[in-house]
């Protein structure tokens, strides 16, 4: 009973820690790749705010590709008239990591 415990104990601690992980990686990232420039996570600056981006997509199955096509490619009128200009120094792979990221905001 007590070696039980202590396993959920480790498996919630080892969940808790990925998921910091890759909340860091995805914040470095958006980062390195200039996307803080116009967006923050809960507020809207020149692009929406991440946290609203992820609850406009919520149970959405085909987000994650179009977003990252979106990142990537650029374009409008989701949000408003601001276009998002295209973002040619983000490869696919880094796209849907950092769209992942983004819809992971809550
Ligand atoms: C020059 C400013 C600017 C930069 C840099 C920028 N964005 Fe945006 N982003 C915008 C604007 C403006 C919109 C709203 C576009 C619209 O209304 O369709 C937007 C929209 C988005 C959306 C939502 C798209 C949709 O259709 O709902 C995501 C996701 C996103 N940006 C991610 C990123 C990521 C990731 C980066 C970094 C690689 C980035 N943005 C860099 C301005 C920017």
């Amino acid at each position: 009973m007590k070696r039980n415990l202590m396993m959920v104990g480790m498996v919630v601690a080892s969940a808790l820690v990925s998921q910091s992980a890759l909340a860091d990686a995805g914040l470095d990232l958006a980062k390195a790749k200039n996307c803080m420039a116009c967006h923050a996570v809960a507020t809207k600056l020149v692009g929406p705010a991440y946290k609203d981006v992820a609850a406009k997509y919520a149970g959405q199955k085909d987000a994650e590709a179009k977003l990252a096509a979106k990142v990537i490619k650029g374009g409008s009128g989701t949000w408003g008239a601001i276009p998002m200009p295209a973002n040619p120094q983000v490869n696919e792979a880094e796209a849907k990591t950092l769209v992942k990221w983004v819809l992971s905001q809550k």
